[in-house]
């Protein structure tokens, strides 16, 4: 491949996303599970204009998701089975989520981040994403979904990466709705958990107890990661400090430090050198999106020093997720 066409590759890269967003917004995924249609009979099941339809299925299929059989009818592939609803790792909340306006518009205006450092989101819709998903309950929705599912591959290896048995209580500070608690819990099952989150989170997240059986093990508490944490014998928080400047992490470890019990940073951290990683792009969402920032272990530790804690050592727990304690 020469540069040119290499170069060409990445730009275009661009056209991909909102395709496969708009194949899961519609569930085309779930419809073809049993067997291939064609995008005629696809567009009449999912309300839709049945030869745009053909077309976005088409540039689809050319990258491997889903894919046309000799009839004109397309079936799933690997990738493609991904984007069903409801199966172990689907990544269909994921893929609506990066299609979704909050998370696409704003990349238009990345060079005034980088001009000035302000978030493109901020610039665009004039207020910060969360106030934007506080006044948006649907997109909020798809939000919440794509974050349960985004990483869940990743809470055995992170419940691994580290010892929890000396503790009876394990604190998860904006934990979402409760996937990582629950998968600590079935490891650990003499452990209680409690999870910590803002109070429009907690339905979700009784359910997600309920329907694991753990519900009777943890307690549920609204409240401000800014302001106060209960007490536990440790406390973990993942994929939540890297949504925020230096100062702000600073402040909500300090919050931390307060309750004396170890902190167990989870983060996706940036490796050194030119090598691929996610933590790389993932960086730039933060950027552009939520103002905060992916970070490297070091900076990840000097941060927990000017909160007061001392990092005690990191573990990598996946290719993506690395685990920081500090006491
Ligand atoms: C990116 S999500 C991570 C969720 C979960 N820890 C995970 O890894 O899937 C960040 C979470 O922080 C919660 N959050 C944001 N601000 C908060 C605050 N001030 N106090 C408590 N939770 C907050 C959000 O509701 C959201 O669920």
């Amino acid at each position: 491949m020469t540069a040119r066409q290499e170069l060409m590759g990445l730009l275009t890269g661009k056209w991909i996303p909102p395709v496969l967003a708009t194949l899961a917004e519609l569930g085309i995924a779930d419809e073809v599970a049993e067997k291939p249609l064609t995008a005629e009979d696809l567009a009449e099941r999912v309300g839709a204009q049945p030869r745009a339809l053909y077309r976005v299925l088409r540039s689809a299929a050319s990258v491997g998701v889903f894919a046309e059989d000799a009839d004109g009818r397309f079936g799933l592939t690997e990738t493609a089975g991904l984007l069903r609803s409801g199966v172990p790792e689907s990544l269909r909340d994921a893929a609506r989520m990066f299609g979704l306006e909050p998370f696409w518009t704003p990349y238009a205006q990345l060079a005034h981040t980088v001009r000035t450092g302000e978030p493109a989101f901020d610039r665009v819709f004039g207020q910060s994403i969360y106030e934007y998903l506080g006044g948006h309950p649907d997109d909020a929705g798809v939000f919440g979904a794509a974050a349960a599912t985004f990483h869940g591959h990743a809470m055995a290896p992170i419940v691994a990466s580290h010892d929890f048995s000396p503790y009876g209580v394990v604190v998860d500070v904006g934990g979402g709705s409760g996937g990582l608690l629950v998968e600590l819990l079935r490891a650990y099952p003499r452990l209680r958990g409690v999870l910590l989150e803002l109070e429009s989170v907690l339905p979700e997240a009784t359910t997600t107890f309920r329907d694991a059986g753990v519900a009777d093990r943890v307690d549920l508490v609204a409240g401000d990661f800014f302001t106060d944490v209960p007490p536990g014998d440790a406390h973990l928080i993942k994929s939540c400090l890297h949504n925020f400047t230096d100062e702000q992490t600073i402040e909500i470890l300090r919050v931390l430090r307060r309750t004396g019990a170890p902190v167990l940073i989870v983060e996706t951290m940036i490796p050194a050198g030119n090598t691929p990683h996610y933590s790389k792009f993932d960086d730039i969402e933060m950027l552009a999106i939520a103002g905060g920032a992916d970070r490297t272990e070091r900076e990840w530790a000097a941060l927990a020093e000017a909160a007061g804690l001392r990092p005690r050592g990191v573990v990598e727990c996946d290719d993506r997720f690395s685990l920081l304690e500090a006491t």
